[in-house]
């Protein structure tokens, strides 16, 4: 079998098939996978059920791994792998974690559109999400495609934003949620990068707008005409039309192209357990594109 793909949705997301993604994969589908998150920027495989050491392998075919805010170690590892994340609010010894617990700060955090990594260089390129465990209702996970949200905007803007640099920080949207406690080292771990906030898409060149909840301000502007900005942006980004809802079923696997898209999570009931697992790659040829 070799890899197909249906697109899904007006601007972007294939629904994937004829790969078993527990195997080690050959330098021909990872070449196909690889051409299709180009197109697709987001790729949905059905019904595959992979061990945690299975996901880690499938994310080390594609590149060298991400460990993002794991620097932070903010959090126990409940997983088998130090760089698999743990996307649940599920506890060490089973059932849910507390409502006021660390843990949910980063499931609510993750509710905020963003790109993964995009705080730090390199940042994430792909994403691989596998669900385990979903919640009867909600929490859905939700992608944007930066690529058609840049091609919509207005001549006049994209004139207007051609050129700016936006300031990433990783802390930025934790702030916001009222999770301050960070120590100084904690803070010196991750410290603010730029980018550009029109990029290029070095698989299918295209030109996207790189928002998200991470962009804090725009080089040489105000603070606040900078974030006013940026919020014009990510609402424009985040319109109904350039949005993909993902509905989980378990063993669901999801990949994404960080670079061309955005995502969130979606509330759902805390007392639920909903547990997925993600391996992240890092975007290593990205760095060329960074702001200095
Ligand atoms: C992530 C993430 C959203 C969700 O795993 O990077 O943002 O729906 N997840 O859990
Ligand atoms: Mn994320």
């Amino acid at each position: 079998m070799t890899l197909q793909v249906k697109q899904v949705h007006k601007h972007f997301v294939g629904e994937a098939s004829g790969v078993d993604l527990s195997k080690p994969l050959d330098a021909g589908t990872i070449k196909a996978v690889n051409d299709a998150m180009d197109k697709y920027a987001v790729l949905v495989f059905r019904d595959q059920p992979l061990t945690q050491t299975q996901q880690l392998e499938l994310a080390k075919s594609f590149g060298p791994l991400d460990m993002g805010l794991k620097k932070l170690k903010k959090q126990p590892d409940r997983l088998e792998h130090a760089e698999l994340a743990d996307i649940s609010n599920v506890a060490d010894a089973g059932g849910t974690v507390a409502r006021d617990s660390r843990k949910i700060v980063s499931n609510i955090a993750n509710q905020l559109w963003h790109s993964d990594s995009s705080f730090q260089q390199p940042a994430a390129r792909y994403s691989m999400l596998a669900a385990v465990q979903v919640p009867s209702s909600g929490g859905d996970t939700e992608f944007a495609d930066l690529r058609a949200a840049y091609d919509a905007l207005p001549d006049e803007t994209k004139q207007e934003i051609e050129g700016l640099e936006a300031e990433h920080y990783a802390l930025h949207s934790r702030f916001l949620l009222g999770d301050t406690e960070y120590t100084d080292e904690q803070k010196a771990a991750l410290p603010p990068v730029w980018w550009p906030l029109v990029r290029t898409h070095p698989g299918s060149g295209r030109k996207l707008l790189f928002a998200g909840i991470h962009a804090r301000a725009i080089k040489g502007w105000t603070v606040a005409e900078g974030r006013m900005l940026l919020m014009d942006l990510l609402e424009h980004a985040t319109q109904p039309e350039f949005v993909y809802i993902h509905k989980w079923r378990p063993n669901d696997l999801v990949i994404w192209d960080n670079r061309s898209t955005l995502h969130r999570g979606r509330r759902f009931d805390l007392s639920q357990p909903r547990e997925l697992r993600r391996a992240t790659t890092l975007d290593v040829d990205g760095r060329e594109q960074a702001a200095a």
